[in-house]
């Protein structure tokens, strides 16, 4: 498997977080709590409010010391949507690593725990968030399986992983729904960039490859 690679430096200069006082502010809070920069935060923050369109909670899978996942839960309440914002992860690190995987090979990534994230929560005043600690969807999906979500952020940082959550949550999203690919394009995440390139022609989704080093997917029918 080769892909190649260069640094990516648009020439747009439009920069929407300048203007948004209440991401920067947010963003300032999750900060030490998060790998993500700010433009793949910002994405996620604006992502919120068009997943709320559809109706649906909002699934984190990946989610280390709760920076991206708190963010979104913190626009959710924000907007004053009663949506659910599960956050999911071993606690343990990374699982499933394979022979996709150029860099990871499973552990990485453990130096967090629950209380972490809740004591994020609880600085941010979140109170729409829940844990799930163990390997999604393996351990923990029964406990959300009868729910349906409008937006899936995926930030595993291997195939294996990434795929067993993608076609888990999938039929579980209304036309509209988004996933959001985290570490699409990182030269260190080659089983994430895979996957989504072995599923972009598939029927019923619309797959954006946004520069900033997500991948985006839209449902468009079931
Ligand atoms: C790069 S970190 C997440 C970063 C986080 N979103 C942030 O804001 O910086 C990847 C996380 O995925 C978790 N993880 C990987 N595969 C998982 C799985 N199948 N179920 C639950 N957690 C998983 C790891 O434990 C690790 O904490």
């Amino acid at each position: 498997m080769q892909f190649g690679y260069e640094p990516v430096h648009p020439h747009a200069t439009y920069a929407p977080w300048l203007d948004d006082p209440d991401f920067q502010a947010v963003y300032r809070a999750v900060q030490p709590n998060t790998l993500v920069d700010h433009l793949r935060a910002f994405e996620l923050w604006r992502l919120v409010d068009q997943a709320l369109k559809v109706p649906g909670d909002i699934l984190e899978v990946g989610v280390w010391r709760g920076g991206t996942g708190c963010l979104m839960a913190k626009r959710v309440q924000a907007l004053g949507s009663s949506a659910r914002v599960y956050l999911c992860d071993t606690f343990a690190g990374v699982v499933k690593a394979g022979p996709a995987d150029r860099y990871y090979k499973g552990g990485e990534h453990a130096d967090t725990s629950a209380q972490v994230v809740l004591d994020l929560a609880a600085r941010l005043e979140l109170s729409n968030v829940s844990l799930l600690t163990g390997i999604f969807p393996d351990d923990t999906a029964d406990q959300v399986a009868d729910r349906r979500f409008s937006l899936c952020h995926i930030d595993v940082d291997v195939y294996d992983s990434a795929l067993h959550i993608l076609d888990w949550v999938w039929p579980r999203m209304p036309v509209g729904g988004v996933v959001v690919f985290d570490d699409y394009g990182f030269s260190s995440c080659t089983g994430v960039t895979k996957l989504v390139n072995d599923r972009m022609d598939r029927p019923g989704a619309l797959t954006l490859h946004n520069l900033n080093g997500h991948a985006v997917i839209v449902k468009t029918a079931e």
